[in-house]
């Protein structure tokens, strides 16, 4: 595990989108697995940035989204869909057959989610996940008590996330309770991961995630299991770390030999 502390979220969301365009220059059928929320805004305004200023090609990349709302329409303006394409699809060359989002609507919901799971093993799996994480230390709507091995499936959300999230509704009785979610187990099959935390509120979860105990109750700790995770926090959220110094040294050790390996 690495854990990156930037002087800011935009220092953060910078390292984020050049590894991206980086594997994107060298596999330009990029699988990139998704994540809404406020968090990872900048890294898809950049995305946008690089297409439209740059020219970088997005027609070949597959994205899978991590959740999606099960009661809402896709064109709801909370809907996940609704949320990619207004930060991301919409302004790249994305081709609309490359989009998947877990089953949330219609009959058969387990069946389709054991399909999805199908989807992204056609695909080639994952190469590089984005992640935010909840306050209560969620991943995806991987709510705490989640299994450490699930796959993708329905999940009802808690008190604490329906409250992190009740600001997007004015009508209360318009927020849904149940969504889809890729599993834990269907994350740590991702090659590579990046998780992006920003803000004193991610603080007790980075803090459980990264140096707590692994346990279902934390659900952003099984990322310790992962062999290529990265943690990208700002000060704020980092500051219950008691290694916190030892990451800013390996950041700057890390930096040192890449330089000198290059010069
Ligand atoms: C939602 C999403 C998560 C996201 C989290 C944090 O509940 N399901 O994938 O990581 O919220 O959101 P934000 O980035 O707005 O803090």
């Amino acid at each position: 595990m690495q854990v990156v502390v930037c002087k800011n979220a935009s220092e953060g969301a910078e390292i984020v989108t050049e590894e991206i365009l980086s594997a994107l220059s060298k596999k330009p059928e990029l699988v990139l697995g998704l994540a809404t929320g406020s968090t990872p805004i900048e890294v898809y305004e950049r995305l946008i940035c690089a297409h439209k200023e740059d020219g970088v090609d997005f027609s070949s990349v597959q994205t899978f989204n991590l959740d999606e709302y099960c009661e809402l329409n896709a064109d709801h303006p909370q809907s996940y869909r609704t949320f990619m394409r207004e930060h991301l699809f919409g302004e790249i060359n994305i081709s609309e057959e490359n989009i998947h989002f877990p089953p949330s609507e219609g009959p058969e919901l387990a069946e389709k989610c054991l399909r999805h799971e199908e989807e992204i093993r056609q695909a080639g799996g994952i190469d590089i996940q984005l992640l935010g994480i909840g306050s209560n230390g969620h991943i995806g709507f991987n709510e705490p008590t989640s299994s450490l091995a699930s796959r993708t499936r329905i999940k009802t959300l808690t008190e604490k996330t329906l409250r992190d999230n009740s600001r997007f509704y004015e009508d209360p009785s318009e927020q849904p309770q149940v969504a889809s979610t890729l599993g834990i187990g269907t994350i740590l099959d991702a090659r590579r991961i990046l998780l992006q935390a920003y803000g004193d509120k991610k603080a007790e979860a980075v803090k459980a995630s990264v140096e707590g105990p692994i346990s279902s109750f934390w659900p952003g700790s099984a990322l310790q299991m992962h062999a290529d995770v990265t943690f990208v926090l700002d000060e704020s959220s980092a500051a219950h770390l008691e290694m916190i110094d030892y990451f800013r040294k390996s950041r700057t050790e890390g930096l040192r030999l890449q330089k000198d390996n290059t010069a």
